[in-house]
């Protein structure tokens, strides 16, 4: 069979077009288009139908693991396919771990090395138990998130853009060293004994529940890491639709409790916009696979992140 590559404006990618088996795939399609643009890559590529002049649509973007037939119309032998470079990738794993190494590293030296003397306050240092504590639950959790990484999350995307890397190390190598500084500060003044312990006690309590939330989603995926998404149930997945943001969101308020600084508070006010947004578009997306015609079930009645508000 034919396939016509072209781009997004219509212009012939591949002269001539590329010809393959009758049974091919996507797949050995995206290897054929690589062999002709080195640069060009399977990852790097977006396939899609072409769309009617003017059609206001969204494109069906063509899977990777279905054959090339499944896109042709009946009695045809050929097939256009728009090309879109999404630019250089990289693995979930290496975008993952590249942004959490960063406060990793960035938090001990504002405990451990003497920062303040450099930036030119005089005088000694005395660390207060809460910064010893919370520099051990700052490792602890970010140390937890590069292990999930690669043990944990059964990642459906292959590749993320390079770009975010450099977006997402700046977000959190800042934040983690915007918090570092002010609860490592010579000046920290901090909390009462009680608060730090209830502080603590609350953000370790859902540090372990959002690693079990963790292993919830796991097990929602073959080991194959095939992509699909199933209706996550048990433990905090019963009411809400991402426990695993919600724990994430109250362990960064047990931090904020415990060390209670202004820079702890505005992360944890930042991550919780963040993760609400991906937690409205997960509900929606659960819910319309999971819309309970054609045989599919529907999907439970939950809250999304933040009962009893949303
Ligand atoms: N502090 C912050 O600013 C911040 C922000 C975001 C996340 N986080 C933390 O990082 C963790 C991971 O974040 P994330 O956004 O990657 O979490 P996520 O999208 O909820 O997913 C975690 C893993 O579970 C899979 N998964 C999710 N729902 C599924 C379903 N219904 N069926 C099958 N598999 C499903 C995901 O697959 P896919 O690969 O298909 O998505 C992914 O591999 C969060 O739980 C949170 O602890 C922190």
């Amino acid at each position: 069979m034919k396939v016509f590559v072209v781009s997004q404006s219509g212009r012939e990618i591949i002269k001539g077009g590329l010809d393959l088996h009758d049974s091919a795939t996507v797949s050995d399609l995206q290897e054929a288009i690589h062999g002709r643009r080195k640069k060009c890559y399977p990852s790097r590529q977006r396939l899609t139908l072409p769309l009617q002049p003017g059609s206001k649509e969204r494109p069906v973007v063509l899977n990777p693991k279905k054959k090339i037939q499944e896109y042709c119309h009946e009695n045809f032998n050929n097939l256009t396919v728009v090309l879109k470079d999404l630019g250089p990738q990289v693995s979930y794993r290496t975008l993952f771990f590249w942004e959490y190494l960063g406060p990793l590293v960035i938090y001990p030296i504002f405990y451990y090395f003497p920062v303040y003397q450099f930036l030119g306050f005089k005088g000694d240092r005395v660390i207060h138990p809460a910064q010893t504590y919370a520099l051990y639950y700052w490792c602890f959790h970010y140390f937890k998130r590069i292990m999930e990484t690669f043990f944990v999350h059964r990642f459906s995307h292959a590749t993320s853009p390079l770009s975010n890397v450099f977006r997402n190390c700046a977000y959190y190598w800042t934040f983690g060293a915007y918090i570092a500084y002010y609860v490592n500060h010579p000046l920290y003044t901090p909390v009462s004994d009680l608060q730090m312990k209830v502080g603590f006690g609350l953000g370790l309590v859902c540090q372990i529940s959002n690693f079990y939330c963790h292993l919830i989603l796991k097990n929602l995926r073959c080991p194959d890491g095939g992509g699909g998404y199933q209706i996550p149930s048990g433990f905090l997945f019963n009411f809400v639709t991402c426990a695993n943001y919600t724990t994430e969101i109250y362990q960064w308020l047990g931090f904020s409790i415990a060390t209670q600084t202004v820079a702890s508070y505005v992360f944890l006010v930042v991550a919780a916009c963040i993760m609400t947004n991906w937690a409205l578009a997960k509900h929606r997306r659960l819910k319309k696979l999971f819309d309970g015609k054609d045989g599919r079930p529907k999907y439970p009645r939950r809250w999304v992140i933040l009962p009893p508000f949303l």
